[in-house]
């Protein structure tokens, strides 16, 4: 008997095409229902997520009817930040393209590893590598690879710069680890992102072993903290800057970094602009991204500012072949690695090699991330990126300025999409967060600035505009009236 027939599995085949339009419906409501309901998850709908505690079903069921109960139960406890109201952490929303190309990229179950594995994933990604080149203004040759997100970006490029500096020590970490290497000095800034530390943390470098230079009071490293460094001078550093602090939106004084960088003799610049990266798209912030594009690597996210799907990180290195020395990998079954940098490559210009993935990524089988990326490049076109990050930054400007007026202390310069308040002191504006929790209507959360809670909002949406800013300024400002100071 063919196995094929077997009742589940006959069963499988003759619902797929209802099974595909439940979920593809279930996914058009909640989208089209964003702008009816809150920023947050009500009581009710928590309370709810006990249904899902089932037994596990011994038998096969209905995939339409297990769809349903996802959307029914699941779809209220979500938060709604692809909507106009979240502001919470850095987390962007979902363009329509971008969530159409992630429909038909799933449907296609394309393992990215390979160009024998998906022929559209390698050609996609190379035009979209060559877009975002240019999008960003990054050097030619620069690489870019798709992670998972801006951590495992951060640590991707991190250990190419680990394994770049030890090779022109003469060192050959991917052979032979660090144990016994030449030591490699690490610069972080007092404002490190968190997640700097986590890489370095992975990759052997270590958290704690590094040198932390000052941070001024919008954590940008200080003018001239690398000047005062003493390292000797044959010394290999890297450097982690940042483009976007995560309070602040700062981004670190790169002309100069670039330029410490580039008077050692051995030194690697690395960035980390999870969200940030993408100011260099419009160019009405040449001031604030001046030097970034002169950095060695950066590290980003898709799935924060650009408004693709989780999980969307990219990590984009200049020197080509860097990527490939850390994370080649060779078996009976794979063909060898080839792509840029190669000598002795059929292509005439090395990104013309189909792009592998796997020898590029701490990952082997993976999503083709590239396909959304593709869509909404394609789609927007340069000038709608810059908009993108013109209307947050608007948005976010218009949050700042209603707030200020009605009170709150505004505690950061407003140079992108981050905006830091404090209402009254540390436990008032603990109270107001509460009370925005309770509300539901939005959605942002606490940090810790200067040793006190402040709120941050980050407007990483496309939905959001300085419209919907306003009355979200509006609904703040009478929950923070409500709480008093
Ligand atoms: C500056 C910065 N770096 C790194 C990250 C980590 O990004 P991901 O969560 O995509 O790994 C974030 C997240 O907000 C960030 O803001």
């Amino acid at each position: 008997m063919d196995r094929s027939d077997a009742a589940p599995f006959r069963q499988l085949i003759d619902s797929e095409p209802a099974v595909l339009r439940a979920g593809a419906e279930a996914a058009l409501d909640h989208v089209a229902g964003l702008g009816d309901r809150g920023a947050g998850v009500s009581a009710g709908a928590l309370v709810a997520l006990e249904n899902f505690d089932e037994p596990l079903p011994d038998e096969p069921g209905d995939g339409s009817a297990t769809l349903t109960m996802l959307a029914e139960v699941g779809g209220p406890a979500t938060m709604a930040s692809p909507g106009t109201d979240y502001f919470g952490f850095v987390n962007g929303g979902t363009l329509p393209v971008a969530l159409g190309a992630a429909f038909v990229t799933a449907a296609w179950d394309q393992n990215g590893a390979l160009p024998m594995m998906s022929p559209v994933a390698a050609r996609l990604h190379r035009v979209t590598r060559r877009w975002l080149v240019e999008l960003l203004g990054l050097p030619a040759a620069t690489e870019v690879t798709f992670v998972s997100g801006a951590t495992m970006a951060n640590a991707s490029c991190l250990a190419a710069a680990r394994d770049a500096l030890a090779a022109e020590a003469g060192w050959d970490v991917p052979a032979d680890g660090l144990l016994g290497a030449p030591p490699i000095e690490v610069v972080v800034g007092a404002g490190a992102h968190t997640t700097i530390g986590k890489s370095l943390a992975l990759i052997g470098l270590g958290r704690d072993r590094v040198t932390t230079v000052p941070s001024d009071d919008q954590g940008r490293i200080e003018p001239g903290a690398l000047g005062e460094l003493d390292l000797p001078d044959d010394r290999p550093v890297i450097v982690c800057a940042q483009a976007g602090e995560v309070n602040t939106g700062a981004f670190d004084p790169f002309v100069e970094l670039v330029d410490w960088c580039r008077s050692r003799r051995s030194a690697w610049l690395h960035v980390d602009g999870a969200f940030g990266l993408w100011a260099l798209a419009d160019p009405g912030r040449a001031d604030l991204v001046a030097g970034l594009t002169g950095a060695d690597s950066w590290a980003t996210d898709g799935h924060k500012w650009l408004n693709v799907s989780y999980d969307c990180g990219l990590a984009m290195v200049a020197r080509p072949g860097a990527l490939r020395r850390t994370f080649t990998a060779s078996a009976g079954y794979l063909p060898p690695a080839t792509g840029p940098g190669d000598t002795d490559s059929p292509f005439e210009t090395p990104f013309e090699a189909p792009f592998e993935a796997m020898h590029h990524t701490p990952q082997s089988s993976q999503r083709a991330r590239q396909i959304e990326v593709w869509a909404v490049l394609r789609t927007l076109g340069r000038s709608g990126v810059a908009e993108l990050v013109r209307r947050a930054c608007d948005s976010a400007g218009v949050l700042a300025e209603h707030l200020d007026g009605a009170g709150f202390e505004v505690l950061n310069d407003v140079v992108l999409n981050q905006v830091l308040v404090r209402w009254g002191d540390g436990r008032t504006t603990e109270a107001l967060i509460d009370a925005v929790e309770r509300d539901g209507r939005l959605w942002c959360g606490p940090t810790q600035w200067d040793g006190e809670t402040a709120m941050r909002l980050s407007v990483s949406s496309w939905r959001t505009s300085p419209d919907t800013a306003r009355r979200a300024a509006q609904v703040l400002v009478e929950l923070a009236e409500g709480v008093g100071r």
